[in-house]
């Protein structure tokens, strides 16, 4: 695992989107994307537009599959991750949108909809690079603490931390889903690339716990000293409890 540690929430998202861009490079047009919702990888969103634009990568064929999406709530809200990936990353970087995935949180069958995701991921060749964030709690998608560490894309409930840390986005945390499809922790681990951003003092917690804790399903990040290359970039205060 490799952490960088930068000053500004700014400098993390120029840093990451460089780590991203590396993997589009290599890979080509047909690069598979992991994406993120949340506050933690807009300004890397924001960096690789400018990187996209100004080296004109070109992502006609690439993909992109979403971390994780709310169960049994519009995909039309704009709180719902159908429309947040919508705007954060489908149209500033001009991906096709018939190539942008996210879990079926509407499905009857909750299971069937996550093997077929993951059938989905494994028929675009697996997921290149992921971007992801984590939780003040140290979930990876949401994983929450206890997730198996083999963990497929499945329903699962989200922990009162997370509902109360995402209650920012609506009027009250009434509103925040219980539910959401997501990516399972053995998922992320067959990604090719990692690249996860933690800013601000609320992660130094869950970043302590990624970084230097033993690897345990109570701190689900953890399971990335085992991913083959993973990247974090951190700013000062995320870094603030690392030894
Ligand atoms: C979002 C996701 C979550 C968030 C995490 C951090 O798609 O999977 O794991 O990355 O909850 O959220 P922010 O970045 O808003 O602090």
């Amino acid at each position: 695992m490799q952490v960088i540690i930068v000053d500004t929430p700014e400098e993390a998202g120029r840093v990451a989107a460089e780590e991203v861009a590396k993997v589009i490079r290599r890979v080509g047009p047909g690069v598979v994307l992991g994406v993120a919702t949340g506050s933690s990888p807009l300004t890397t969103y924001e960096a690789l537009v400018d990187i996209v634009r100004s080296e004109q990568l070109d992502l006609s064929q690439a993909s992109a599959f979403a971390l994780d999406e709310y169960v049994n709530f519009p995909v039309d809200h704009e709180q719902s991750y159908t429309e947040t990936i919508r705007r954060t990353v489908t149209e500033p970087l001009a991906l096709d949108p018939a190539r942008v995935h996210l879990p079926d949180g509407l499905a009857d069958d909750l299971a069937a909809a996550g093997a077929a995701y993951e059938q989905a991921i494994r028929e675009a060749g697996g997921i290149d690079v992921q971007i992801m964030g984590t939780g003040s709690n140290g979930h990876i998608g949401f994983n929450e603490p206890g997730s198996s560490f083999a963990s497929r894309t499945r329903p699962v409930k989200l922990a009162a931390q997370t509902r109360e840390d995402n209650a920012r986005f609506f009027d009250s945390i009434d509103e925040v889903p219980e539910q959401a499809m997501s990516q399972g922790l053995g998922t992320i681990l067959d990604t090719r690339t990692v690249v996860l951003i933690a800013t601000g003092e609320g992660k130094a917690d869950a970043v302590a716990g990624i970084v230097e804790g033993p690897v345990t399903a109570m701190v689900p990040g953890s399971i990335l000293q085992f991913h083959p290359d993973a990247t974090l970039v951190i700013d000062a205060e995320a870094a603030s409890k690392l030894q």
